[in-house]
């Protein structure tokens, strides 16, 4: 098995990297921002089974780069786990009001949560349309669902991970027309304890805060589960659909 794991560097896409190797995957393509400095690269140092790779979705002329190098490396790919997401980032913070939103920040959270995954799968498009069994899965959230929106707040985020829905849905669409046993999914990993997650974790009720090596286990077996039919759906770690 070929699996390419976007943001391997820390958090869900680190403990994806992981799970991956326990599935038997046999070769890894991994990327982070800079690799040589993260987590990720020191427990799984490159190796013939694992190749690390630059990519920082701000660049989309390194998004071009990283996937021509991808696909140079690896004869076919299995599947793609996409990991990127922020919520807050230095000085950027969810916004609890519209009085908070500032355009900087707005097209931050949009290029990171949705362009960078789109984009990259656009790099890898020969490998995608290709007529072969190839899963591919971006994380999202379930804050980015419109219709479950009753709370309000985190305008950014929840924006730019309806819009990942939005693209992830209507790349689907598109590829079952080159390759029918292709599958394009958005996935939910529950509240992970992660960087992402650690501003928030006392709001988090007892038990549910859950692993990234938990998630990551869940979600690998909701996207094993997975059949054609099932493409374009967002899902969550427990293998039910969540409705845009
Ligand atoms: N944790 C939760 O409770 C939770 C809940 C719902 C959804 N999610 C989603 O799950 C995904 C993984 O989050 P996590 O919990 O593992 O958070 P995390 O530990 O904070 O990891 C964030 C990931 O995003 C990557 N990233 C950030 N900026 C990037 C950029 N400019 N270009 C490319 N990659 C970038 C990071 O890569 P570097 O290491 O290179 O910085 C890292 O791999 C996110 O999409 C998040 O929205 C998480």
């Amino acid at each position: 098995m070929h699996i390419v794991i976007q943001g391997a560097g820390r958090g869900l896409g680190l403990a994806f990297a992981h799970h991956a190797l326990r599935a038997g995957a046999t070769n890894l393509y991994l990327t982070a921002r800079n690799p040589q400095d993260c987590e990720g690269f020191r427990q799984l140092q490159p190796s013939e089974r694992v190749q690390w790779f630059n990519l920082d979705f701000l660049s989309s002329d390194q998004i071009a780069t990283t996937g021509e190098g991808i696909l140079a490396a690896a004869p076919h790919i299995d599947r793609i786990i996409i990991t990127a997401g922020i919520l807050h980032d230095g000085e950027i913070q969810p916004e609890k009001r519209v009085g908070a939103l500032e355009a900087e920040a707005m097209l931050h959270l949009y290029q990171i949560n949705a362009m960078g995954p789109v984009l990259f799968l656009k790099s890898l498009w020969p490998a995608l349309r290709r007529a072969h069994p190839i899963t591919a899965a971006s994380l999202s959230a379930r804050v980015g669902s419109i219709s479950d929106n009753r709370l309000g707040g985190w305008y950014s985020y929840r924006a730019s991970k309806a819009a990942l829905n939005q693209y992830m849905r209507t790349l689907s669409i598109e590829l079952a027309r080159y390759n029918d046993q292709a599958k394009i999914v958005t996935l939910h990993p529950g509240t992970v304890e992660t960087d992402l997650s650690q501003p928030y974790r006392s709001q988090v009720a007892k038990g549910q805060l859950k692993s990234a090596a938990e998630s990551a286990a869940q979600l690998w077996a909701v996207l094993d589960r997975l059949s054609a039919a099932d493409s374009g759906g967002f899902f969550a770690y427990d293998g039910k659909p969540i409705n845009f």
